[in-house]
């Protein structure tokens, strides 16, 4: 709903600066620079944030700082100790993206992998759509995978080089449950009921949701293992909502220690939305002197 979306924003974002200046002990006087996430995302929120940001850097005289979204997850990861040091590569999974990122400094990144498709956020969402789960799905799938068993094998797809490919996935997520599980997940034979499908997915949801984080934590590891090869780059990083999964930071662990990466996994916050992550991304922009003018709009799309 991106007009509620965007009307919480325009209430919410001036009790919230309000809090979070008193929770700081910090007057806005003692503030070097105003960031703010410039792209992508709701462009109703957006605006509401830059014309914020706009309004409080033009008021107090500070410069004013434009904060690409997918930048500040791969970022997140330097507000942990001990923090990954350059270059490293960067797993970023959220509700809108899935790229793997080679970052050679906190302001020179280049994707190297992305999803043709769906990204890993929406396969988790979809997928618990389809179970009848509330919106967002991931958390929830993530919930149920860890009293289930992954004893239903979904395939894997074959997708050339580092990019990702989630849709067919989906598709054969859909067919399987259609089937009620007794099918081919590669074909429609809609030979379950509506009672049927409903009885079957009450009685194995646990391992439903077991066997598709299985799968889409297999999809994203597989990718981050043949990017490792390819660039030689052995600190691994993830990001974004995704990287908040119980299977993904464990499949992540396991392969680095096989492997002998060094891995890094950001405090469980800083994994999801947040603002230290645009904070920290101002910050390595700040020591640039890397500012914006008033003139400047946010955008919806990536362009990264
Ligand atoms: O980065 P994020 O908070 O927002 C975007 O920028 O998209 O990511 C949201 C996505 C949603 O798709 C949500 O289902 C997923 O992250 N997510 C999870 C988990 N926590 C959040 N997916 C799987 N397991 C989780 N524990
Ligand atoms: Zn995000």
């Amino acid at each position: 709903m991106p007009e509620l979306a965007s009307r919480a924003h325009a209430e919410n974002i001036v009790p919230v600066v309000d809090a979070a200046m008193k929770q700081s002990g910090l007057s806005l006087a003692a503030i070097d620079a105003i960031a703010f996430t410039q792209a992508p995302g709701l462009i109703g929120a957006l605006l509401v944030g830059s014309q914020f940001a706009k309004s409080l850097a033009l008021a107090l005289d500070k410069p004013l700082i434009a904060v690409h979204h997918m930048q500040a997850h791969v970022l997140a990861n330097l507000l942990q100790h001990p923090a990954p040091t350059f270059p490293f590569l960067c797993l970023t999974v959220s509700g809108g993206h899935t790229q793997i990122v080679l970052c050679e400094a906190p302001t020179k990144m280049k994707v190297i992998g992305q999803t043709i498709d769906d990204a890993a956020g929406e396969a988790f969402d979809k997928t618990a759509k389809i179970l009848g789960l509330p919106y967002p799905g991931g958390p929830l799938i993530d919930r149920y995978a860890k009293e289930g068993n992954a004893i239903y094998k979904f395939p894997e797809p074959k997708i050339d080089g580092l990019d990702f490919s989630f849709s067919g996935l989906k598709t054969s997520i859909l067919y399987f449950l259609n089937n009620a599980g007794n099918g081919n997940v590669y074909k429609v034979e809609l030979t379950a009921t509506v009672e049927e499908r409903k009885k079957f997915i009450d009685e194995n949801l646990a391992d439903i949701c077991a066997s598709v984080q299985q799968r889409i934590v297999s999809i994203l590891l597989n990718k981050l293992k043949k990017a490792v090869l390819q660039t030689g780059i052995t600190q691994v990083c993830i990001a974004g909502g995704v990287s908040a999964n119980s299977g993904l930071r464990k499949g992540l662990k396991e392969m680095g220690n096989a492997l002998g990466w060094q891995t890094f996994i950001p405090p469980f916050e800083y994994c999801t939305d947040n603002a230290a992550m645009i904070a920290v991304t101002g910050y390595y922009k700040f020591l640039q002197n890397d500012f914006v003018e008033m003139d400047v709009v946010p955008s919806a799309g990536s362009g990264f």
